[in-house]
């Protein structure tokens, strides 16, 4: 139940409610991935539902896919779709130019692939999402399992020249083994501190071979939404240089509050 929630589910709920306002009858949309998305997926899902909105959903990973397939949203893949009206999805960590970083939850390729294949792209996030510098949160970089040491060496050595604090790799472990993506790839944790150049870094760590894609979204997201424990949310408009407040009501609903989380 809603009471039952922790402030940052809260928030998370809060960004995501407000986000599905903008889905319309006969869209296409990008269905992201990670906690924030879960709740986005749950409460499109009770749109569909209610209003008998006709959507169809392109998840970015198999979890979402899951999850939305159970809300009873029409769930297609990109090819079928082509072009999207628009992608929702969470971020874990926004600039003020929204910039992000994204892949915590290992779905970045899908993600960007699929938020560039969008007309508009609404990232949804907590506040505490929010940063100066982007950096202190992990970069998940995708590589291909093929010489995936050779490769992670290959960004080593290439950091020691770019404008990053930090410079430590991690291969991602799922248990005692690799963690293999929807596209069965590794993903490679770069642990920078601040990236001192975001645009440049993305460039030339997509130039290594064996990597396959960054976290790193630049120019993508359209519009943050940005969600309060109370309930609060403020849209920030990148295009439109606007920001809007609002306010999410936390009503009672079985349906969305009945299994919680990803
Ligand atoms: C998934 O690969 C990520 O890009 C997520 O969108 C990001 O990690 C945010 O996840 P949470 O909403 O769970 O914080």
């Amino acid at each position: 139940m809603a009471a039952d929630l922790s402030p940052i589910d809260k928030a998370k709920f809060a960004a995501a409610r407000r986000a599905v306002d903008y889905v319309e009858d006969g869209m296409r949309v990008g269905l992201g991935t990670g906690s924030t998305a879960a709740w986005m997926v749950r409460c499109l899902g009770e749109r569909v539902r209610e209003e008998d909105l006709r959507i169809t959903g392109v998840p970015t990973s198999s979890r979402t896919a899951d999850l939305a397939r159970q809300m009873g949203i029409t769930v297609v893949g990109l090819d079928e779709a082509k072009w999207l009206d628009l992608t929702i999805d969470g971020a874990d960590e926004f600039d003020a130019n929204l910039n992000l970083i994204k892949g915590g939850g290992g779905a970045l390729l899908q993600e960007k692939i699929v938020a560039t294949a969008s007309d508009q792209m609404i990232v949804i996030a907590d506040a505490a999402k929010e940063v100066v510098t982007l950096g202190a949160f992990p970069l998940p970089i995708e590589v291909v399992p093929f010489g995936w040491q050779t490769t992670k060496a290959l960004v080593e050595e290439t950091l020691v020249s770019l404008d990053v604090l930090g410079r430590s790799t991690s291969l991602r472990l799922n248990g005692q083994q690799p963690f293999v993506t929807d596209e069965g790839n590794y993903i490679v944790d770069l642990h920078l501190s601040r990236i001192g150049n975001p645009r440049q870094l993305a460039l030339i760590l997509n130039q290594i071979p064996g990597v396959v894609e960054n976290g790193l979204f630049i120019d993508i997201c359209d519009i943050v939404i940005i969600g309060q424990g109370d309930g609060r949310v403020e849209l920030r408009d990148i295009n439109q240089g606007t920001v809007e407040q609002g306010r999410i009501d936390f009503v009672e609903s079985d349906n969305i509050f009945a299994d919680l989380g990803e």
